[in-house]
């Protein structure tokens, strides 16, 4: 196995993350291939750079106790070869001679030999304890600070996070939460009805959604369905949210959807497929150009004389045009986590506002744009109240309608498994899913 180089590949993604704002899963490929990586080395590096992105922050409290001094006060390579060290040791089960070893390597490759004595001497107290025997020291209790540093999540997401499920009546289960968000998720792949089974994907049937099914191992893009656009790798909580429009009552023939939010596409192909096979048709609109170019690749299978792409600002729309709308409204992501190892990081609190502003002027403008008696669902993959509940209270001239009949019929369970409604908010601890959020809503008639 080339570790070295698969060390290199690791410190290459997350530097590219921490200085140049990357998006390590698109970084990576790159990073894998200029080092001429592959198979278990590749795998190696992957759970590396991800799992260090991830618990960074618990990293940061354990160095700050063996550096004696602030994180952010070290040379960035120090840091990022210290974060990564400090994964080696406590969470990848790298014997600590060689997590030693390797990361004063690494520090002094890309810091200068200067800086190898410290990293030499934080790296050898951070072994001296494992991880529960660190958790223990620098974050014991059960406050809010503390389960931030345990779990590695910034301080103002775990309050946010707490707020939505309080909410949900889910008092008890934060910690559960923010230890679902640091395991990585499995690959769920979509048979687009009408266009694949998913008896013929060589992947289990998922048990919520009637369309999913859970890849084991492999490359999903090897799969000729996927490469066809018949199925496609899709969150299982995502295919419920788009289900859900449909599911909520019977689809009459000639009906007009609209997709407000569409790019990169998954949910557009999805309501495509139900649509061809209901006689509905669908306009997908996105306001970004090249998103755009991403939705029209991914409704390929769906005929085209069912799918329309348009791009164009979806706060400018015709008036009482459409039976059935889904506005899966930009957010901060922060329901999917487990799939976006830094995103957590990225986000600053200051973004809710920005984006809540955002999300209730498309949601009136989604009342604006369905017929009398239409139906838009709301939805969003982040279950902040700012961005959720509170976004679908303010909104005029809609009635809030009970999304979880839409849910149960589509998952086979029984209502009262979703809440106390009238939306659903759906968990990754609870679910396995993304924490995609879901409410229904209807334009009274006259
Ligand atoms: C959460 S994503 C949608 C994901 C998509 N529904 C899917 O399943 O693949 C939100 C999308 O809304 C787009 N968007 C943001 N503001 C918009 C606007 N004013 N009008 C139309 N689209 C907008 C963003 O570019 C982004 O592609």
């Amino acid at each position: 196995m080339k570790v070295d180089a698969a060390r290199e590949a690791a410190f290459r993604c997350v530097r590219a993350v921490d200085a140049e704002d990357a998006y390590a899963n698109l970084a990576m490929p790159g990073i894998l291939a200029a080092l001429s990586l592959g198979g278990r080395d590749a795998a190696f590096a992957t759970e590396l750079a991800y799992g260090t992105l991830r618990m960074r922050g618990l990293y940061d409290a354990v160095i700050a106790r063996a550096a004696r001094r602030e994180p952010s006060a070290l040379d960035s390579p120090v840091r990022w070869a210290l974060w990564l060290g400090a994964h080696q040791a406590l969470s990848m089960r790298v014997p600590p001679h060689a997590a030693v070893s390797e990361t004063v390597d690494l520090a002094r490759r890309h810091g200068g030999p200067r800086v190898a004595p410290l990293v030499n001497a934080v790296m050898r107290r951070i072994v001296e304890r494992d991880r529960e025997a660190w958790v223990a020291l620098v974050a014991p209790g059960m406050s809010r600070r503390d389960l931030a540093i345990r779990h590695s999540h910034p301080e103002w997401v775990v309050n946010a996070l707490a707020d939505a499920l309080n909410a949900d009546g889910r008092h008890t289960e934060l910690e559960q939460l923010l230890a679902a968000d640091n395991a990585a998720a499995a690959v769920t792949l979509v048979a687009r009805p009408g266009l694949a089974e998913r008896s013929d994907l060589p992947a289990e049937p998922t048990t919520l959604s009637p369309w999913g099914a859970t890849l084991a191992s492999g490359d999903p893009g090897a799969l000729p369905q996927v490469a066809s656009g018949a199925a496609a790798v899709q969150d299982e909580g995502s295919q419920l949210a788009a289900g859900a429009l449909v599911a909520y009552r019977e689809v009459e023939p000639g009906e007009r959807w609209l997709d407000m939010c569409a790019g990169p596409g998954g949910k557009a192909a999805l309501l495509g497929a139900l649509a061809a096979q209901a006689g509905a048709t669908l306009q997908a609109n996105e306001v970004h150009e090249h998103r755009a170019q991403l939705v029209r690749n991914a409704v390929r299978a769906v005929p085209e004389s069912v799918v329309t792409v348009t791009t164009a600002d979806s706060r400018e729309l015709p008036a009482a045009a459409f039976d059935r709308i889904l506005l899966d409204a930009p957010c901060t992501g922060l329901g999917a986590l487990r799939r976006r190892p830094e995103a957590r990081w990225r986000r600053e609190q200051s973004d809710v506002p920005i984006l809540a502003e955002l999300q209730g002027e498309l949601l009136a403008a989604a009342a604006g744009a369905l017929k009398p008696g239409g139906i838009v669902a709301y939805v969003t993959c982040s279950p902040v109240l700012a961005e959720t509940r509170d976004v679908v209270a303010a909104v005029h001239g809609l009635a809030l309608m009970d999304a979880r009949p839409a849910i149960a019929e589509l998952t086979g369970t029984p209502r009262r498994t979703w809440g106390a409604g009238p939306h659903v908010q759906l968990w990754p601890h609870a679910h396995g899913t993304d924490a995609m959020y879901v409410a229904i809503l209807e334009r009274p008639r006259g």
